[in-house]
C-alpha cells in the first residue's frame, strides 16, 4: 500500500517538472529545509497534504538560516513570480504583509477554532494589524546546547552549566584530539550563539528589554560588553584545535556525533539532524539549556506565508493551512524537525526528551519567553543582518576592539525599523 502511496506520488512529482497546472491542487513551497532532517521534516508535511489532495511542489533554496532563500523569495515576488507559499517567519511577516502579498488567514484560524489550541506567544507573532499572517508550524530552542554523551561519560564529567564547566572541559580535553565546542564564522551561526549569550549575560527580562525597547543606551550597558567578550572566548576556544571556517551547521552537528566535538550551542533544529541519523537522545547525546539560561525559552517559530499572486487559489491555499496546523501533521513534522507543535493541545508524553522539556518551558506561564533576533523574531531582515555582519567582522578582524563592536551594535539597534513588535 504504502509503495502504491509512493509510486502515485512519484508520478505526480514527474508530471509537475512539466506541467503542474494539470493538478489544481498543486501548491508552490519555497523555504529553506535542505538538510537530512529538514527534508524528512518537509516530506512528512508533503504527506499529509497528499492525503487531502494537495500537492507540494518544492522550491527548495539550501542556506542555513535562509539567508539566500529570503533573496530568491524577494526577487521572484519583484518578477512577479511569487510562490503559492514561502517560508516567512517571525517580525518579517509583518514586512511582507504590509507590501500586500500575504494573504490573512483569519478564515481558517476560526473554522478551525485555533485561537482556543496554538499557545498565546505564537498566536501573537502571527498576528499582525488584526489579522492573522502565518500557518504556525513549529517552535525551535535556541538556547539549546548538545553534548556528545560518550565524550563527556569517557571523562566522568556532568553536562556543564556553566561557562566554567566548559572552561573545565576545555582543560581535560587538552590533547585529546577533541574540540570543546563548535564554531562556524557564519554570520547567522555567529549572530545565533551571540544572542544566547546575550541572554546567559543579561538575563531574561533585561534581554527582552533588548530586544523590545531597543534602547541604544541599554545596549551600551555591560551585559552586552560581557556577551561579546563571552562569544570571543566561545570562538577562542575552538580555534586552538582546528581554523575557525564557515561550517555548515549540519557538518558541526555531524562531527558532534562522530565524538570530535564534545558540545554544541545551537537551535534543536540540530536535534532533529542527530535523530534522523539515527542517534538518541539521552543515550548518544544529550540537550541542556545554554549556561545561565535555564528559566528561559529563546524562541524561533517557523511559519509559512501564503502569498497573493498571479494563480493564487485561496481555497487550496485554505486547504493547505489547515493540514499543516492540525494535529496529525504538527507532532509528524516537529518530532522530525527538532522543533515541538505550536498546538497545546497535544499528548507531551509522546515527545523526546529534549522536545518535552522545550514544549514544557513554552507553555510554563512562569518560564519567560524571548524571541530570537537572529532568527527573525524581532527586528527586521535588515538590521537582522546588520548585526550578524559586525559581529562578523568584529571576531574575524585582525584586530578587534569590542567596546567598539558595541557602540556599533548600539547604532544599529537606533535605527532599527520599529514596526516590527515583540510578543512574550
Ligand atoms: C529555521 C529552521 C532551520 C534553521 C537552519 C532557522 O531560521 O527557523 O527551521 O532549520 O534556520 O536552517
Amino acid at each position: 500500500m504504502a509503495v502504491k502511496w509512493r509510486f502515485t506520488q512519484i508520478i505526480i512529482s514527474l508530471a509537475c517538472l512539466t506541467n503542474c497546472s494539470l493538478y489544481a491542487q498543486s501548491i508552490d513551497v519555497l523555504h529553506w529545509w535542505t538538510s537530512s532532517s529538514e527534508s524528512k521534516a518537509v516530506e512528512q508535511l508533503k504527506t499529509q497534504l497528499f492525503n487531502q489532495g494537495v500537492f507540494w511542489k518544492d522550491t527548495a533554496i539550501a542556506g542555513g538560516g535562509g539567508m539566500a532563500a529570503v533573496k530568491v523569495l524577494k526577487t521572484k515576488i519583484l518578477m512577479g513570480d511569487a510562490p503559492d507559499v514561502a517560508q516567512i517567519i517571525g517580525s518579517t511577516l509583518n514586512e511582507w504583509s504590509d507590501m500586500g502579498v500575504v494573504l490573512p488567514l483569519n478564515r481558517v484560524l476560526e473554522k478551525n477554532k485555533l485561537e482556543a489550541t496554538v499557545s498565546h506567544t505564537v498566536l501573537d507573532l502571527i498576528t499582525y494589524k488584526n489579522k492573522v499572517i502565518g500557518a504556525p508550524l513549529g517552535v525551535h530552542r535556541i538556547n539549546s546546547m548538545l553534548y556528545n554523551k560518550a565524550v563527556l561519560d569517557q571523562l566522568n564529567l556532568a553536562p556543564p552549566t556553566t561557562w566554567a564547566d566548559i572552561e573545565i572541559l576545555h582543560q581535560r580535553l587538552k590533547g585529546s584530539g577533541v574540540q570543546t565546542i563548535a564554531w562556524s564564522d557564519e554570520p547567522w551561526q555567529i549572530n545565533t550563539a551571540f544572542e544566547a549569550i546575550l541572554l546567559s549575560e543579561a538575563g531574561a527580562p533585561a534581554y527582552l528589554d533588548l530586544m523590545q525597547k531597543r534602547q541604544e543606551k541599554d545596549w551600551l550597558q555591560a551585559p552586552v560588553l560581557q556577551a561579546l567578550n563571552r562569544l570571543q572566548w566561545m570562538r577562542s576556544l575552538s580555534s586552538r584545535q582546528s581554523k575557525p571556517s564557515e561550517k555548515t551547521w549540519s557538518s558541526n552537528t555531524r562531527d558532534l556525533a562522530e565524538g570530535k566535538i564534545a558540545l554544541l550551542l545551537m537551535g534543536d533544529w540540530a536535534k532533529g539532524e542527530l535523530m534522523s541519523w539515527g542517534y538518541v537522545p539521552n543515550q548518544d547525546f544529550g540537550c541542556t539549556p545554554v549556561p545561565g539560561t535555564s528559566k528561559a525559552h529563546l524562541y524561533s517559530i517557523d511559519t509559512l506565508a501564503l502569498l497573493i499572486g498571479n494563480q493564487s487559489n485561496s481555497e487550496v491555499q485554505e486547504k493547505f493551512v489547515e493540514t499543516v496546523t492540525g494535529l496529525t501533521a504538527q507532532m509528524n513534522y516537529n518530532k522530525v524537525k527538532g522543533s515541538v507543535p505550536v498546538r497545546r493541545d497535544i499528548d507531551n508524553k509522546t515527545l523526546d526528551v529534549c522536545a518535552k522539556d522545550s514544549w514544557d518551558n513554552f507553555n510554563n506561564p512562569k518560564i519567560i519567553k524571548v524571541p530570537s533576533l537572529a532568527h527573525r523574531m524581532v527586528a527586521d531582515e535588515a538590521t537582522k543582518d546588520a548585526i550578524a555582519y559586525t559581529l562578523w567582522r568584529s571576531l574575524t578582524a585582525e584586530k578587534t576592539n569590542l567596546k567598539e563592536t558595541q557602540i556599533r551594535l548600539a547604532t544599529i539597534i537606533r535605527s532599527a525599523d520599529n514596526k516590527t513588535k515583540v510578543t512574550q
